[in-house]
């Protein structure tokens, strides 16, 4: 059986981008793998949350995994900050990673220009961090979307550095893991590239069907095709890519035809994506109402997932610890 790891930064709230680049696969792998997935709260601190931000959003996430249908009985389910294991690896591992590696993130160097007054070591160090997570359990899989590959292939580097470091062959190298299909990354509705959770251009799970409509209906779009078959501009392709996610083949051919035939009318388009996101929303966002109030069932399973991978870090833990020249 392979294990697999992944995690959600504890930011605000979870949106289609996660569920359909990450989540979506989570949700799948449980069934079959001994699967690790986390809220990642120790990376959010990059952007100093006050204590309220930072409970609550650990507390949103954990109620939205659940709402996906994240089972606890069947993966471990844990907050990263309850593995304080993590730290440790997170050290050794920086000690091993170079300041050229680092910077030449992209995610870094996005940081750097979005948030210039704030370009803090825990920044630049994200993605061994991120290593960390991954090695800590000696993941074999992590389902991720596109944005994350960099981050995987550096975690390759430091597992790879690390063995020939100390002539062992202890850390395996992770995967991306997409069920066969290409790494996918959601668009934004602002025209944008990527969906974010700080970007303002997403559509949240939690959303209420009044705000997804909303929000669809003012999403950016062009004067519309002006010859058959024309190149799709980037903000009616995003409408496209979100649409191929939620809505049935017949949908999307049906509008792909229209815009090819310059016949396509947006308001139309927009006005069945917003219905289908809607109808995919509105199930999770119950369960998420529903999850909210259970405060002693989600202490259980915090409690119960901290437990079962606590177990597994402080074993690897030893091993590193012994590996490194230190007392285990
Ligand atoms: P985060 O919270 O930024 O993203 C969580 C997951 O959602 C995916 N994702 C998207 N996929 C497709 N389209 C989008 N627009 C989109 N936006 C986000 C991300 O690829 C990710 O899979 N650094 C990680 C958190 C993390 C982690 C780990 C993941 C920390 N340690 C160890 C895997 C393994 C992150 O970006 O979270």
């Amino acid at each position: 059986m392979e294990t697999v790891l992944s995690g959600i930064r504890s930011t605000g709230n979870l949106h289609i981008g996660n569920y359909f680049g990450a989540l979506r696969n989570f949700i799948r792998m449980q069934e079959e793998n001994q699967c690790y997935f986390f809220i990642a709260d120790y990376h959010s601190l990059t952007t100093h949350p006050t204590p309220e931000n930072l409970r609550g959003s650990v507390k949103n996430i954990l109620v939205e995994y659940l709402a996906c249908g994240l089972d606890p009985k069947k993966c471990t389910l844990y907050i990263q900050s309850d593995v304080p294991e993590v730290l440790e690896l997170y050290l050794f591992l920086n000690m091993n990673a170079y300041l050229g590696e680092l910077e030449r993130c992209t995610s870094f160097k996005d940081k750097v220009r979005q948030q210039p007054d704030n370009v803090n070591a825990g920044l630049l160090t994200y993605p061994t961090l991120m290593a960390a997570d991954i090695l800590l359990h000696r993941a074999d899989k992590v389902p991720v979307g596109k944005d994350q590959e960099q981050h995987l292939e550096l975690t390759r580097v430091f597992a790879n550095r690390f063995n020939r470091m100390y002539k062992v062959n202890y850390f395996k190298e992770p995967q991306a893991y997409n069920f066969g299909e290409n790494l996918i990354k959601i668009p934004g509705l602002d025209g944008s590239l990527k969906m974010g959770k700080s970007e303002g251009n997403a559509i949240y799970l939690a959303d209420d069907p009044a705000t997804v409509r909303k929000k669809v209906m003012r999403a950016k779009t062009d004067q519309g095709p002006t010859q058959e078959h024309q190149e799709k501009s980037q903000e009616i392709q995003n409408l496209f890519t979100i649409m191929q996610q939620v809505s049935t083949p017949d949908t999307c051919a049906f509008f792909e035809d229209a815009y090819n035939r310059c016949s396509i009318r947006y308001g139309d388009m927009k006005k069945q994506l917003a219905e289908d996101l809607v109808a995919f929303c509105a199930p999770i966002r119950e369960r998420i109402l529903a999850l909210s109030g259970e405060e002693k069932y989600l202490e259980e399973v915090m409690e119960e997932g901290a437990e079962k991978a606590r177990a597994n870090a402080r074993k690897t833990i030893r091993d590193v610890r012994e590996i490194i020249g230190f007392r285990k």
